[in-house]
Parts: structure tokens; sequence; C-alpha cells
């Protein structure tokens, strides 16, 4: 049983990459294989719609036929039994290297035929982890939650079931007096991150726990 963990934040130790490992933790916790792998870290594009993956008999049919650094960690998910994919919102959807690593991730599998048929060869569940600066009444209000249930569907469709944890109203600046943010109250936040973001890790520890005990 292996769980990989996808950290799509350039931060290694701040929220997002917090709750990739906590919740790498609750399927360690559960007996499974761990890695974590952070997005920034690597030398890749996203798709460059070159169609190898669509070819008749070709030789890349259904894989990725791009060479960087995203080629060996793609045929590591091949074989792993559950993905935990973490990213901040950037300007409203996951940061462009999460983008481009699920275009990378998803296409070559998703057949273009009336079925909706996949090639990924078996189901696999993915936990999406979301952190953001909204609070959860914003989140809401501006709908970002359709824009990544167009993601959920395509992913439980192509590679199996998903999972979704939003952390919201997080915890940006190590000093918020250092930057121009009036917009929010420092002692508010401070307050939230300590007493809120800790339930969030929790959650997060659940959701590997259940993915590697439901294998
Ligand atoms: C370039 C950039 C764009 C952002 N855009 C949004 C946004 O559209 N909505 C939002 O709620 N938070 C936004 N944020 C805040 C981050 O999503 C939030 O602080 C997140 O928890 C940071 O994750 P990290 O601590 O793992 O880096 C943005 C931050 C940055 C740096």
């Amino acid at each position: 049983m292996k769980v990989i963990g996808i950290n799509g934040s350039p931060r290694k130790n701040c929220n997002t990459a917090t709750m990739v490992k906590k919740a790498l933790d609750g399927a360690q916790s559960k007996g499974a294989k761990i890695e974590l792998i952070h997005l920034y870290d690597l030398d890749y594009k996203g798709c460059k719609s070159c169609f190898a993956c669509k070819l008749k008999d070709g030789k890349s049919y259904g894989i990725c036929a791009a060479r960087d650094d995203l080629t060996p960690i793609l045929r590591k998910i091949e074989h792993c039994d559950a993905l935990i994919l973490g990213s901040p919102l950037y300007l409203g959807t996951a940061t462009g290297e999460m983008r481009s690593f699920l275009e990378r991730l998803i296409f070559p599998y998703l057949v273009y035929d009336n079925e909706g048929s996949s090639l990924f060869p078996r189901r696999m569940p993915i936990g999406f982890i979301y952190t953001m600066g909204v609070t959860e009444d914003l989140l809401d209000e501006i709908g970002y939650h359709q824009h990544f249930k167009t993601t959920e569907r395509l992913a439980e469709r192509i590679i199996g079931e998903t999972e979704t944890i939003y952390v919201t109203d997080t915890y940006q600046f190590d000093d918020y007096s250092k930057y121009v943010s009036t917009r929010f109250d420092p002692e508010e936040k401070l307050k939230r991150h300590r007493e809120v973001f800790p339930r969030d890790l929790e959650r997060a520890f659940e959701l590997g726990g259940q993915f590697a005990k439901n294998r």
C-alpha cells in the first residue's frame, strides 16, 4: 500500500504542505508507505498538445510522451494506491504548477470516445486539499466550489473516487505587521491559525488514514 502526496505550493512548510504531510502521516499510521513530492522542485511543463497519447497504435498511446522531471513521477503514480493533491488557491484556482501536473496526469488516460472511457489501469482514490485566504462565507459566496467540482468530476471519471478538503482563511505571512494587508486583522488571523488550523490538520490525517484503511 503506497500513498503519494503532491504539494502544489511553492512553500514547502506552510499551509498546503503541512496539510499534505498530515494526510500522509494519517496513511502511514494505517501502515501505508508514503512519499511526498514538491512540484516546485521539478522542471516540467503542462500538456503540449502533441496527442501522442491518442495516436492509433502509437508507442505512447495512453501515456504522456513528454520527457521531463514529471515523467518518473507519472510512472510512480501508476503503481501507487492513493493520491493526495494539495494546492493553494491562486487567483481563484489551483496553482499553475498543479494545473500543469493535472493536465499531464489525467489527459493521457482520457479516451475521446462516447463512453467516456479511461485508460488508467485501475481505480484509485484522490484526495484534493485546497488552502486559501478567503473565509468560509466568501468561499460559498464566490462559488469556488463549482470550479473545483469540474476537476473532481473529471478525476472521478478517469482515475477514481475523490474527497476534497477546503482550508479557508489561512495564515499567509510570517508577520502581518511587515506587509500591506489592511484587509486582515492579524490577531484574528493568528487566533484562527491556532484554533481552527489544527482541526483542519486532523481532517487531513483522517483522510489519509481512511484512504489507507479502505485499500
Ligand atoms: C499569487 C497568489 C494568489 C492568491 N490568490 C488567492 C485567491 O484567489 N483566493 C484566495 O482565497 N487566496 C488566494 N491566495 C492566498 C493563498 O491561497 C493562501 O494564503 C494559501 O493558504 C497559501 O498556501 P501556502 O501557505 O501553502 O503557500 C493567493 C496567494 C498568492 C501568493
